[in-house]
């Protein structure tokens, strides 16, 4: 390639990085999922450092991120706030090729191991608070790294940033850190300003950059942010400690937030280890992380290792694949689910986000689609967190496709606004709103074959009658040839008359049988989760069960006496009362005990079963040192407690750990009694905690 073509293909990077850049921190809007913007960045970086002829000094790559707003007063740090190289190996690779590059660099015998601080990569704003004599006296944005913008006004709205520190502190002490948002406290935060019709945040990441660059504090104030401290600039009549473990147990003793996710690695193995943790524990964080940070613990040999132009040699930041990308809409589909609920879901071009390949994404129901004014044709950016199912976060707007031409309809969008069909695209039914228009339903029932697959398909599910073979296909089939309407008519089904479908041949056909037959005997506890109660989920048939002991004693409950069992509240109790008004609901039953499915029933309403915690309900909260909240709650299970979802007056216990939010605070109103893990494992053992 010519250099002019080279320095052209240079520039336009650079313009759209710009462009970006002001999207971003300007407007407060990207117009690009991060992992684009990234893209871009290195795209250009790599081009510069083949070319380096080609770099120019207003380049983005020769600064370290946005610029400061004119309006806030510039701030010059006194310490340079450097970056963070990424290392590109996203594997558990990426621990040792940093390890070796350490290694070479500070050029060490083969048997020594280097130690490091491992931490969490916090996807917020990086800022700098000042601190004379203790007093908060400046807080400023990072900036370009040399100059960055003076928000202390919003940054003193931080419930989290001390305004004064401890005693002990230095007479100054520049601490750094980052500013973020919990995930559960945005969508709080987003609930409410639906209802108070203001604009929503897209994401913490930009929930925290975009309150602290706003001039009027007053914003900042109703954001629900917080912060870490994770290293410090400037300092004075301070001998720093010899560790970066030490430097946070000091800003921890000085009275700044400390992140307790971190851990002092020895040696490459177990940086990876704590790579791959937090990779597992990611999704239950309760903030936004892109990665881990490794840093090299001592002191000293960071100073050794120095810095350079952007970042400093003793540190890498460790990512995980990005959770958000960008795509295309191809469709909007409407799903028929079980309970005859329509739900619109996104056909994507399909797009590599979390770990996998998205081609699906739901939209949960008319109101956010409308809420998020999602159309054919949008790009969107798409999320995908641990196992959650793919959602769509926002629309890209200015990729919105318009109509072209110079009539009245130019620059009209393409497409409408999204609507979900006023009859049922399986069955023709009505479709009627519930709960204040926000869930549609086909009113078809049964007649409808998506919830006569749907109810099917649940029924014979693994956790329900566990009946093998049952899949989609052999459900459609059945459906289409008219041999099962409903659950009950599974147990008319002989080998001959499956013989007559499709694909199905008299083994098949047998073992098919034999596994309907095999289902006959059940537990009651698996029988009322399969009937497929509205609400009525795996865990709460198993207490249904559980406490009533038999169907009869279930059936003649009412709303109240449901009530009374920990962790069913009112919709669920309504739920069940409904089922069994349903006279259809009560035929079905009945048929099904004439086919002879049955299960060993108990007398009586009977309390939990005996044991050392028995009839004790217990909460758990936030991450616990040692156990895993599975196993905990497996423990408090065999005891014969129970472990209930949310702290209420019939909570006995709430076991608290690591980073415990609004449960704890909610146990301290009801005076609850609280345990951390030692308490927990001493009740076990019939101590007194
Ligand atoms: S230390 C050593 N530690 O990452 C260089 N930065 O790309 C100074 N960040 O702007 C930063 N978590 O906002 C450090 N535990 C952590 C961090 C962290 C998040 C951010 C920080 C910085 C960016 C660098």
């Amino acid at each position: 390639m010519t250099t002019l073509l080279l320095q052209k293909i240079a520039a336009q990077l650079r313009r759209e990085i710009e462009a970006h850049n002001r999207a971003y921190y300007e407007l407060d809007a990207p117009t690009i999922p991060d992992s684009a913007y990234d893209a871009l960045f290195r795209e250009l970086q790599e081009l510069e450092a083949a070319y380096p002829e080609l770099v120019t000094p207003d380049s983005p790559t020769q600064r370290v991120g946005g610029r400061p707003l004119a309006q806030f007063s510039p701030v010059t740090h006194a310490v340079p706030m450097l970056s963070i190289q990424t290392e590109t190996k996203t594997d558990s690779n990426g621990a040792e090729h940093f390890d070796a590059r350490i290694r070479r660099e500070l050029e060490l015998a083969d048997a020594v191991e280097v130690e490091y601080l491992a931490e969490l990569k916090f996807d917020g704003l990086a800022v700098n608070l000042c601190y004379v004599d203790g007093v908060l006296t400046q807080g400023a944005t990072r900036g370009d790294g040399v100059t960055g913008e003076d928000v202390t006004q919003n940054l003193k709205t931080i419930r989290d940033i001390p305004l004064r520190l401890t005693e002990n502190a230095p007479p100054l002490l520049e601490a750094r850190g980052e500013v973020y948002m919990r995930r559960d406290d945005l969508v709080r935060y987003n609930e409410q300003a639906l209802t108070r019709g203001e604009k929503l945040l897209v994401n913490p990441r930009n929930g925290a950059a975009g309150s602290i660059r706003q001039l009027d504090p007053n914003i900042a104030r109703k954001r629900p942010l917080k912060f870490f401290a994770y290293g410090v600039g400037a300092t004075d009549g301070w001998n720093l400690p010899a560790t970066q473990k030490e430097l946070l147990d000091a800003l921890a003793a000085f009275g700044l937030p400390v992140c307790s996710r971190q851990t002092v690695a020895r040696g490459w193995r177990e940086l990876a280890d704590f790579h791959e943790r937090i990779g597992k524990e990611r999704a239950r964080i309760p903030f936004d992380i892109d990665g881990v940070v490794y840093k090299v613990n001592s002191l000293a040999l960071q100073e050794r290792l120095g810095f350079r132009t952007r970042e400093p040699r003793w540190a890498v930041a460790h990512k995980y694949p990005a959770e958000e990308a960008e795509t295309k809409i191809l469709a909007i589909d409407v799903q028929i689910g079980r309970t005859g609920a329509l739900t619109p879901v996104a056909k994507l071009h399909p797009v590599f986000v979390g770990g996998v390949t998205v081609s699906n994404a739901t939209l949960h129901n008319e109101e956010e689609v409308r809420r998020k004014d999602v159309r054919v044709g949008d790009t969107v950016i798409v999320r995908r967190a641990g196992d959650v199912i793919p959602e769509v976060v926002a629309v890209v707007l200015d990729a919105r496709p318009m109509r072209a031409g110079d009539d009245l309809f130019a620059n009209v969008p393409l497409h409408p606004p999204f609507q979900l069909p006023e009859t049922c695209p399986q069955c023709e039914s009505s479709v009627v709103r519930e709960e204040e228009g926000t869930i549609a339903r086909c009113s078809g029932g049964l007649i409808c074959p998506a919830q006569t697959r749907g109810a099917l398909l649940h029924f014979a599910s693994r956790r329900a009658m566990d009946i093998e073979g049952i899949g989609d296909k052999v459900v459609d089939q059945l459906i289409k040839a008219g041999l099962v309407k409903t659950p009950a008519d599974l147990y008319a089904l002989t080998a001959p008359a499956l013989v007559s479908l499709e694909r199905m041949g008299e083994k098949s056909a047998e073992n098919l049988i034999y596994a309907i037959e095999k289902s006959r005997k059940t537990t009651l506890a698996r029988f009322i989760f399969a009937l497929g109660i509205r609400n009525v989920g795996e865990s709460t048939a198993r207490d249904l069960a559980r406490y009533f002991g038999n169907l009869a004693a279930l059936q003649n409950a009412d709303a109240a006496a449901l009530e009374n069992i920990p962790d069913i509240g009112s919709i669920v109790a309504e739920s069940i009362v409904d089922f069994f008004t349903e006279t259809h609901n009560l035929d079905e039953i009945a048929r099904f005990i004439k086919v002879g499915v049955h299960w060993e029933e108990r007398e009586g309403a009977v309390s939990a079963t005996v044991g050392l915690f028995s009839g004790k309900v217990f909460v758990l909260t936030g991450t616990l040192p040692n156990l895993k909240r599975e196993d905990a709650k497996e423990l408090i299970e065999a005891a014969g407690g129970k472990v209930s979802g949310s702290v209420s007056k019939k909570t006995n216990y709430v076991v608290a750990g690591e980073e415990a939010g609004s449960k704890l605070d909610r146990a301290r109103e009801l005076s609850i009694a609280i345990l951390d893990e030692a308490g927990l494992l001493q009740l076990l053992r019939g101590e007194n905690p």
